[in-house]
């Protein structure tokens, strides 16, 4: 029987031995749940850098080695063999899928991108105007009031339902948001398409002429998905977990999954990236930026640039800059300004001393960016992208935080440093 690992912690004195946690790779941790009951002390870390919050067999990353992992398949093997919905199979069921199950996945999802007509009524309360991630948010969240038998997270198959029926909504309320946009008018889903073909057809058919799905595009865009698909416990990942570990139905959580999602620190960075791009707009710009990333009275930030885990580069960057290559040399529009002037700004970036010391370096948002708009879409619907393809992601892990029998409501400490308790003043003597 191998001896049981344990930390020693001594506060104020007395010794105190903690369980040493072991994953299947990557840091041991320190099991503090006892730690307030007996030494009656908590432990502080904003931000969370250094607190595993839950125990997790979906992804895994190694920051050092600039590895990514779903479900122990390394993210550049699946991106050369496999596709969006398969990787939605795996993450959510922990295997590949035979031909067998694949159909049957696949015929799920496809049935479900329908969304209820009434919905439609929705966006029309929306100025054209809105951002397409407020339109996701609003009609996310109200889709607990539409389907109401897929609701009781107590019961399985309607945990499942609910899964699927997001995964394969997502797309046709992020192309009807950017459609309401632009003044044009919905576009169904169609079950003849695969899942990228479909969400392309829906954000640029129009009713008076036929659209035919570029297999380049569909290809690239299928990539940008599995490419963003699940990234451990991210912000708004811990964001739907938070929000279910209270109990929230299934389409309130993934809302919080996407207004967190929403922010420029996290999936709103490739919007930020390419109009920081367009910013720059020339390579010899690019020394004047370096120079106000750098400067720590300065707000400006490298935008696709950085990582809380990755201290390498980030692989998905890598992947996404061959897409990029690839993209725009089939469009022909390999000359691209943005694309030329962000190979520099990252030749510049990582030969910099501030960006090797801190360990900058590309991230998913970088280039992803580049590739969206030369496929035709505006700087708005990047993030909605991001979060169709995050989807599976926050549904995965939502429904592994339920069936976790550790599971309980998330509900953090603090530091208090406020004000001692006094009694109040009346107006007349303040
Ligand atoms: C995503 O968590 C995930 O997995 C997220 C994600 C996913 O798939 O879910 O990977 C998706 O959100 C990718 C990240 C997209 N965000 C951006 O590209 C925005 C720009 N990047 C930064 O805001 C920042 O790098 C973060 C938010 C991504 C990470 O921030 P951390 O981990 O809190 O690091 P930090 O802010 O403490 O930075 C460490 C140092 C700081 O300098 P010091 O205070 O130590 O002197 O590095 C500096 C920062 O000022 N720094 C940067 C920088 N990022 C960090 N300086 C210039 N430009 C940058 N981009």
């Amino acid at each position: 029987m191998a001896e049981a690992k344990t930390a020693k912690v001594t506060v104020k004195g007395k010794e105190y031995d903690l369980p040493l946690l072991s994953p299947t790779v990557g840091p041991d941790a320190i099991d503090i749940r006892k730690l307030y009951g007996e030494a009656d002390v908590f432990t502080f870390d904003p931000g969370f850098t250094s607190t595993a919050s839950c125990e997790s067999t979906i992804t895994y990353i190694d920051g050092d080695k600039g590895e990514l992992w779903y479900r122990g398949y390394p993210i550049e093997q699946l991106a050369a063999n496999s596709n969006y919905l398969e990787t939605c199979y795996l993450l959510l069921y922990g295997e590949l899928p035979s031909r067998e199950q694949m159909a049957d996945f696949h015929k799920r999802v496809t049935r479900h991108t329908m969304v209820h007509e009434q919905m439609h009524n929705f966006f029309r309360g929306f100025r054209r105007d809105a951002h397409p991630m407020a339109t996701m948010v609003g009609v996310v969240g109200a889709m607990s009031a539409f389907y109401h038998d897929s609701v009781d997270i107590n019961d399985p198959w309607q945990r499942e339902v609910a899964s699927i029926r997001m995964i394969a909504k997502l797309p046709t309320i992020a192309a009807m948001a950017y459609k309401y946009s632009m003044g044009q008018p919905f576009v169904y889903p169609r079950n003849d398409l695969d899942y990228a073909s479909n969400f392309l057809r829906m954000c640029f058919a129009v009713p008076t002429e036929d659209y035919v799905v570029s297999p380049v595009l569909s290809k690239a865009m299928d990539r940008i998905m599995m490419l963003h698909a699940d990234h451990e416990q991210n912000a708004s990942t811990s964001t739907v977990r938070l929000a279910g570990s209270s109990g929230a139905n299934p389409f309130a959580c993934v809302a919080a999954g996407i207004a967190c999602l929403w922010g420029p620190a996290h999936g709103g960075a490739n919007q930020a990236c390419l109009e920081m791009l367009r910013e720059i707009g020339t390579v010899d710009r690019i020394p004047e930026f370096i120079k106000r990333a750098k400067d720590k009275d300065d707000s400006f930030r490298l935008m696709g640039f950085g990582h809380r885990v990755y201290k390498n580069f980030d692989p998905r960057a890598k992947v996404m800059k061959e897409s990029a290559d690839e993209v725009l040399a089939l469009l022909g529009v390999d000359d691209n300004e943005t694309l030329q002037v962000a190979k520099e700004l990252e030749r510049i970036a990582l030969e910099d001393e501030y960006f090797v010391e801190k360990k900058l370096y590309p991230n998913v948002d970088f280039y992803s960016g580049i590739i969206l708009e030369a496929m035709g879409f505006p700087t708005s619907m990047f993030t909605p992208i991001f979060a169709i393809s995050r989807t599976v992601g926050w549904v995965a892990q939502w429904k592994e935080m339920l069936a976790d029998p550790q599971n309980k409501i998330g509900r953090p400490r603090q530091l208090y440093v406020g004000a001692l308790r006094r009694d109040y003043l009346a107006i007349s003597k303040r």
